[in-house]
């Protein structure tokens, strides 16, 4: 699952299953928590089995259940721009909880903070919770109900954005991801704009959460605007990063060890499946079939049914989608591209996993070991 994708299944859960988080599931949550920490300078800490926080009725309003684990959001209040952060990066851990398959739900009023065993250093604040746990698939008639009652109604994209008539389809896809933003009360109290080629957002009303919204908003038009950056602050202005796409497989044959993948060393640095960029007005499939033949010698047969996209910012100002298919050998002569790949390698399940370089890919491969599985 993608982010944008998260963007459209995420809804505030507040009925959660009588099951504890997989030490899987936590380990997950600790990687995704530490890097937007990295990323942000915040301190946000998981806790985990905490059912106090939500056991007095007062606190609960009677509308939260079976809430066991939460992430803090802490931070320095010296940190320019907290509460935005809180926001923004928040937002940001939230999302990698629905695609771990979560659900989640910001809570910065309807629990009991003093119950929380977060050792806070002088000058940190608690500024609310993320409430994290295993979720029903489909919602029951109470929890419909209580969605109902919070107006889980967005504002209309007229209501939070002007200069729509002129802009480009990614300030348009940027504001229907605004349009699904979480809010405190569901205010949603910000107004994008697009006007003269710049785009820029104002608060407008400025309340105990507004600024947490504001960066919540911030992130999921960056998101459906398919990336860029944002300055921090009321009045902050967004610029559009350039868009580049690369394409190849996770290429699996039956070996005599079982399923064997073969993985390229791009350079001296990354392992990973061979890719290429697109050229010209080439397809995916196009793009990567030849850039299989180019970097491996083989010809391959793709299976198209399998896409799954990595997305990331190579250097400032840019995002890079990269999309994988499966594939399997049909002919040609192995042999690494002389000034693309250092070596090829055919891997058990096993030994690729810790070899792939980064965490996308890992997740790539895995859900081609799945998808393989079970089709045979
Ligand atoms: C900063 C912030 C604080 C929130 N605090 C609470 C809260 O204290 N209690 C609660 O039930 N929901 C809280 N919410 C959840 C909102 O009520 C919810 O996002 C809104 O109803 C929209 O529904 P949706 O998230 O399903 O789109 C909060 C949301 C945000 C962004």
């Amino acid at each position: 699952m993608t982010y944008a994708e998260a963007i459209m299944v995420r809804v505030s859960n507040r009925k959660y299953l009588d099951r504890a988080l997989t030490e899987d599931e936590i380990s997950q949550l600790h990687k995704i928590i530490a890097a937007a920490n990295q990323d942000s300078g915040l301190q946000m800490q998981l806790v985990i089995d905490c059912p106090q926080a939500f056991s007095s009725l007062r606190a609960s309003y009677g509308m939260f259940s079976g809430v066991r684990n939460m992430i803090a959001l802490i931070g320095s209040e010296d940190l320019p721009y907290f509460r935005e952060k809180c926001g923004y990066f928040g937002q940001k851990v939230l999302l990698g909880v629905t695609m771990l398959g979560l659900g989640s739900c910001w809570v910065c009023g309807t629990y009991d903070r003093s119950k929380l065993p977060c050792q806070l250093k002088p000058g940190e604040k608690l500024y609310g919770i993320i409430v994290v746990g295993p979720v029903a698939a489909q919602p029951g008639t109470r929890e419909k109900l209580i969605r109902g009652a919070l107006h889980r109604s967005h504002k209309s994209i007229a209501e939070l954005s002007r200069g729509m008539g002129g802009a480009p389809d990614w300030f348009q896809s940027g504001m229907g991801a605004v349009q699904r933003a979480p809010s405190a009360m569901n205010r949603q109290a910000y107004r994008f704009s697009y006007v003269n080629g710049s785009v820029a957002v104002q608060q407008t009303e400025h309340t105990e959460y507004s600024d947490i919204d504001l960066g919540i908003a911030k992130l999921q038009f960056e998101i459906g605007a398919h990336g860029g950056t944002w300055t921090w602050g009321d009045f902050g202005t967004f610029t559009k990063a350039a868009e580049e796409k690369s394409c190849g497989a996770v290429i699996w044959r039956n070996g005599a060890r079982g399923h064997e993948f073969l993985l390229a060393q791009h350079g001296a640095s990354h392992w990973s499946f061979p890719k290429g960029h697109i050229e010209g007005r080439e397809t995916e499939l196009q793009t990567a079939k030849r850039e299989i033949l180019e970097e491996t010698g083989l010809t391959v047969e793709i299976d198209p049914n399998f896409r799954q996209v990595v997305t990331y910012y190579p250097k400032p100002g840019v995002i890079k989608d990269v999309v994988f298919f499966v594939a399997q050998p049909t002919g040609g002569q192995e042999h690494a591209q002389e000034e693309e790949i250092r070596q090829l390698g055919w891997f058990t399940f096993q030994d690729a996993k810790p070899l792939v370089t980064f965490a996308t890919d890992v997740e790539v491969l895995k859900a081609a070991e799945t998808y393989i599985l079970a089709k045979e």
